[in-house]
């Protein structure tokens, strides 16, 4: 017998990168070699000390029963000394909670503080995590442009004032993905200042913060008062390559922590003990190690741009992240359709702009989680492409 999916979940569709899984599978299966500049999943392997630090801990029957909610005091103790460290943020104990990654976290706070028919305002291009909760939690999206002319920012003035009145929540995420933009403290003040004037408890999705390029990307809590408005949620997943791992981090206001937690505790429970010591070992050390990958992130960015100019190509210089924001040619402003014919003549997988939005349109999406060769030979091949489409 096969069941129907509710009317919420028709509503949130299939996730791109699940369909184009199948489109390369099939491809793959004809015997056909995929060069995936697609999928936004680290290369690199955790470092190796967490991993050795995970294993002994897995002898450690204390960590075989069900976690304490919200986290190990051990761990939670650390993460306030890491923000301390990293950015000079000072957390009190009920402001911290840890999560079993951060997707299952953003899923939840529309669920914990939205209700049906709210505005949750949302930037546009941006992650496919956003959408899930507010489709399921019955709230609507309210789209804030991100365009390159604002640097990829949203211009908080555009939000008209009932539909602020309406948001009981704003998501935000820098270093972006998909574009590679960064934010400001300056900006951050602002929408600190626009959290408390309107009552929005802001989400800073800051799944990237340890890679980005030019200076370290702040943290919204660096802003005075953001805890009054806000929190913001670290991954591991990229900083450390621990993204099969699933875990991460929520901080900041203690009462958006207090909701998170109670909506995370029904549905996904805690995070195995194991892992979450290993993580409060990453979190004190690796900073040379996390250096290195961020040089190796940088290498990867450098050497694809100049290589996508070389192809005729214009492409976003990012400030972090490890994707690339490419402007497809002026004639071609159907990217899902590119995207298609280039996983089907050239095979190679990109995710279009649109994706990520209708702001997305006329643009695609590459990553760098992918040795050099690999990606550089991914860009001829998207050359070779766009000369026989007659494109460039
Ligand atoms: C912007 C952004 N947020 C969150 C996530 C998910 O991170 P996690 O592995 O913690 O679920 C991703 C993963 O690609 C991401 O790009």
């Amino acid at each position: 017998m096969d069941f129907k999916a509710s009317n919420r979940l028709v509503a949130v569709g299939d996730k791109y990168l699940a369909v184009q899984q199948e489109q390369i599978k099939k491809l793959q299966q004809q015997g056909i070699s995929i060069i995936n500049l697609g999928r936004g999943n680290p290369d690199q392997p955790t470092f190796p000390d967490i991993v050795e630090k995970a294993k002994h801990e897995l002898d450690n029957p204390i960590t075989h029963g069900y976690p304490p909610y919200g986290g190990n005091a051990e761990l939670k103790s650390v993460i306030r000394e890491f923000y301390q460290n990293e950015y000079g943020v000072v957390l009190a104990e009920n402001e911290v909670t840890v999560l079993s990654g951060s997707t299952a976290a953003l899923t939840a706070f529309p669920m914990a503080l939205a209700n049906v028919g709210d505005f949750v305002l949302t930037p546009t291009p941006a992650f496919f995590g956003y959408h899930i909760g507010i489709t399921m939690s019955g709230a609507k999206s309210w789209p804030m442009l991100l365009s390159e002319e604002n640097n990829y920012l949203p211009d908080l003035h555009a939000i008209p004032t009932d539909v602020a009145q309406k948001s009981p929540l704003m998501f935000l995420n820098y270093p972006h993905n998909p574009t590679g933009a960064g934010a400001t403290r300056k900006f951050f003040d602002e929408v600190t200042a626009f959290g408390l004037k309107n009552k929005i408890a802001i989400v800073h999705d800051f799944a990237y913060a340890d890679i980005s390029f030019d200076h370290q990307a702040p943290s919204f809590l660096q802003s005075a008062r953001a805890k009054e408005t806000g929190v913001e949620i670290y991954t591991m997943s990229k900083a450390f390559n621990m993204a099969g791992w699933r875990v991460a981090f929520a901080v900041g206001n203690a009462s958006i922590i207090k909701l998170l937690k109670t909506y995370i505790q029904n549905s996904v429970g805690g995070t195995f003990g194991a892992v979450q010591n290993a993580s409060a070992y990453a979190l004190q050390g690796q900073g040379e190690q996390r250096q290195q990958l961020r040089e190796l992130y940088l290498d990867r960015r450098n050497a694809v741009i100049q290589a996508l100019n070389q192809i005729g190509l214009s492409a976003t210089h990012s400030s972090g992240t490890f994707f690339i924001w490419v402007k497809l040619p002026n004639s071609k402003t159907d990217d899902k359709a590119f995207a298609k014919e280039l996983l089907d003549q050239a095979h190679v997988a990109v995710v279009p702009g649109s994706a990520f939005g209708d702001a997305g349109q006329g643009y695609i999406r590459i990553s760098l989680v992918a040795p050099v060769d690999v990606l550089l030979n991914g860009v001829t091949k998207i050359g070779q492409f766009l000369h026989r489409q007659t494109l460039v």
